[in-house]
């Protein structure tokens, strides 16, 4: 069995799907290891950290594998008919990607179809890149703010700390709470699902309530939101524009699987913040949940700095390359056959056929 590491072609893609240490686990499982040159330099693995672990550095790897692992979906025409492919490969598009697939004869496994059942959580790639997503948006959004954010008393004056809104309290969310608590900032949140209250709130942040709620349509039986009525987007904007006069720091996280993002803020809503302040939309990829967000750029608006960078893992990318990479190989273990050291996918397995692109039946694996 031949794993692969492909080199990411995408642009600011600065992840790779194995570490040095991953590496090691893959070999522990039977694979042979080929990595592409430089497949780790830009998150901070070299080459030879790669050799060191027991790979073999090979610029045809994605080729030759019998299982390619990615971040992004990699160049099919690349990919050997037979293969196995796992990565982030984008399955809410326009199938583009499955029918190139198909044609091509590669199974793909789409990570982001990880089901959130107990057993999938060390597979969860979106929750560990959402995660750090959440921790690197207020990372940026301090850096661009020209104010501090904790509360200063010096002998020149006090300094009031930044006031900090979360829009969504899922994943990235919650690590942008505790991010921006951490800074000292004074931060609130917003949510659809009524279960996030008591987990902003156990971050020392405050829940800001929309009256009109729809607590049984709220959320799904995979624990994601769902799209809500014309009534609680009416009454959310009118609490918004209110909280939105004294905040200075907006990171919006808004998702619907499958659907585009949420529209929370509007350009007036934006006109009205004050001056100096930033929003950071990490929802930009699936459209944005503030209306002026562009992707990869920063817009100003009546003096705020509107933030649409779509690649906030990777401004982390060795750490974001570490869980990911463990993600993949905890998620490979179910596409192996220990016995006969063989790739043999159980599409019994709800992880695998939930992820697989093109579910075959059990008795055809
Ligand atoms: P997500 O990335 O799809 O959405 C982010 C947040 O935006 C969610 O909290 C969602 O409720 C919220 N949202 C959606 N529409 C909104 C709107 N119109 N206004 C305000 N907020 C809105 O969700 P994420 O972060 O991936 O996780 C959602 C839930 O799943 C969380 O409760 C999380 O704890 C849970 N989860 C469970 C796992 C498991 O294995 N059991 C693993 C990971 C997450």
């Amino acid at each position: 069995m031949l794993a692969g590491i492909v080199k990411e072609t995408a642009l600011r893609e600065r992840r790779v799907a194995a570490t040095p240490d991953s590496v090691k686990r893959l070999l522990a499982m039977g694979f042979e290891v080929h990595v592409e040159p430089d497949a780790g330099a830009a998150a901070g693995y070299p080459d030879t950290a790669y050799v060191e672990a027991g790979a073999e550095i090979d610029p045809e790897a994605a080729g030759a594998a019998d299982l390619v692992l990615s971040v992004q979906m990699p160049a099919i025409e690349r990919l050997k008919r037979g293969a196995l492919l796992a990565g982030l490969l984008a399955p809410f598009g326009d199938g583009d990607g499955r029918a190139a697939l198909a044609e091509a004869g590669v199974e793909g496994f789409a990570m982001e179809l990880m089901p959130r059942i107990t057993r999938a959580q060390t597979m969860d790639a979106l929750s560990s890149q959402s995660n750090l997503a959440g921790y690197a948006a207020v990372i940026r959004a301090a850096d661009l703010f020209g104010r501090a954010f904790p509360m200063m008393v010096t002998a020149a004056g006090t300094i009031a700390p930044a006031r900090v809104l979360v829009l969504g309290a899922g994943v990235a969310g919650l690590q942008a709470i505790a991010t921006a608590r951490r800074l000292g900032a004074v931060v609130s949140a917003m949510d659809v699902r009524p279960a996030a209250r008591e987990q902003v709130e156990s971050l020392g942040a405050s829940f800001v309530e929309v009256d009109h709620r729809e607590p049984s349509m709220a959320e799904d039986e995979g624990g994601y939101a769902r799209e809500m009525g014309e009534d609680y987007r009416r009454e959310q904007a009118d609490k918004l524009a209110e909280t939105l006069a004294r905040t200075n720091v907006v990171v919006t996280t808004a998702q619907i699987p499958g659907r585009p993002a949420p529209r929370l803020l509007s350009a007036e809503m934006v006109r009205a913040m004050p001056p100096g302040s930033v929003v950071v939309d990490i929802a930009v990829a699936q459209g944005g949940n503030c209306e002026l967000s562009r992707a990869d750029r920063i817009v100003e608006e009546a003096g705020v700095l509107i933030v649409g960078d779509s690649d906030l893992p990777s401004r982390v990318a060795q750490d974001a390359s570490a869980l990911y990479a463990r993600n993949l190989v905890n998620f490979t273990e179910l596409l192996v056959d220990k016995d006969r050291g063989e790739l043999a996918p159980d599409y019994d397995d709800p992880i695998v056929s939930a992820t697989a692109l093109s579910p075959k039946e059990a008795s055809d694996g």
